[in-house]
């Protein structure tokens, strides 16, 4: 998806670092309490250090609905979480993202134009009734509201369990269609003992998923074919290599990771449940950690008495989120302190209030 971020004027871009950590701190004084900062654990430190929240995308959806005395949120994280915050806020309160090119190449694998064909084939081949729609929060908010308006719901990764389960026993549904991660969709059946037979993946740039009619029928969950190209890389045979190097480390990763590498780890979880483990875990341990480098670097920093690595050797940051920087944040809220609203996400009102339903169906469950 293209969006575009107006290059900064040089005050912002030839500043030092020292100077930019001079004027954010100023300017978030001057704002005090209309302003809420949130942060992403795979924000940089340059940024996360600023957050008055910190946390995984449900935390964080969880947190900008419960702040409605907020009247500026600033969300370090990527567009479908500004979205979210903004779906799940009062009108009253404005959100802004502090580089608009701060997008999700996963959440951009699925358009409503394609799960719409999908679901056209879908109610061709066996009818739409027992299908709930369940989308992952990694997805534009137009999605969002597809499923709010077909009776399915949000979910985020520490969730996705009692979504899927939800959707199953409460909704009776015979099938899921979960989109747009294949990997956390196909994590989250085998982990409520479903088979991977009982998964099919869907490829949206084929007529009917590219899938037989009888498969179709058969499959319990069709995965649409998306991936997250940093969880993507960790492999079996980096686990392995973790292993042999020190056979007492433990293993976390995040449920965006391939099933083969989920079902030999030690931990899956969200990024929060990743934070949680590696922190509350004992002094001197080991671990090797499938999720997006500056978390990783982060828990190593504060966590001096365990080792803490990345599972991949080969750096692999997450190119999106990277893009919010000290000069985007120090922007936006000088901006906003001389009463400039810049970045603003704001989701039209019927699209906000069907994808408000599904992420209230998500809050619910939860
Ligand atoms: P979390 O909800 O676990 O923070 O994951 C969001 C994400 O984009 C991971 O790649
Ligand atoms: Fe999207 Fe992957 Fe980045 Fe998460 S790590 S925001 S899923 S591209």
């Amino acid at each position: 998806m293209i969006r575009l971020q107006q290059v900064l004027p040089e005050r912002y871009t030839t500043a030092s670092e020292t100077e930019l950590a001079e004027r954010i701190g100023t300017a978030k004084d001057a704002l005090g309490d209309r302003l809420l900062i949130l942060g992403h654990h795979y924000q940089r430190n340059e940024v996360y250090d600023w957050a008055d929240a910190t946390g995984d995308s449900f935390k964080l959806a969880r947190y900008a609905a419960d702040h409605p005395g907020a009247e500026f949120i600033v969300f370090c994280g990527v567009h479908f979480m500004a979205e979210s915050a903004d779906i799940l806020t009062t009108e009253r309160q404005v959100v802004i993202l502090p580089d608009l090119n701060a997008g999700c190449s996963m959440a951009d694998m699925a358009d409503t134009a394609q799960v719409l064909d999908a679901w056209d084939d879908l109610a061709d081949v066996c009818g739409t009734d027992r299908i709930v729609p369940i989308t992952y929060m990694n997805s534009s908010a137009a999605l969002k509201a597809f499923v709010g308006r077909h009776g399915g719901a949000v979910c985020t990764s520490s969730n996705a369990r009692a979504v899927l389960t939800w959707a199953l026993e409460d909704q009776g549904a015979e099938k899921v269609l979960f989109f747009p991660d294949q990997h956390l969709g196909r994590n989250t059946a085998v982990e409520l003992g479903y088979a991977l037979d009982d998964c099919a993946v869907w490829n949206p740039h084929r007529d009917y998923g590219g899938l037989e009619e009888r498969e179709i029928k058969a499959a319990t969950f069709l995965l649409w074919r998306g991936h997250c190209s940093v969880h993507q890389r960790f492999t079996v045979e980096q686990v392995e290599q973790a292993r042999a190097e020190d056979p007492s480390v433990s293993v976390i990763v995040h449920p965006e990771c391939a099933h083969e590498v989920v079902r030999i780890a030690d931990h899956v979880g969200s990024t929060e449940v990743i934070l949680r483990t590696v922190s509350e875990s004992e002094p001197g341990t080991a671990w090797a950690v499938g999720t997006e480098i500056h978390m990783v670097q982060r828990l190593a920093a504060n966590n001096p008495g365990k080792t803490v690595a990345s599972l991949d050797p080969l750096v692999c940051p997450c190119s999106t989120m990277f893009r919010i920087d000290a000069p985007h944040l120090c922007w936006t809220l000088e901006s906003l302190v001389e009463g400039d609203v810049v970045n603003r996400i704001e989701v039209e009102t019927e699209t906000a209030h069907w994808a408000r339903v599904a992420l209230q169906r998500m809050l619910d469950i939860t």
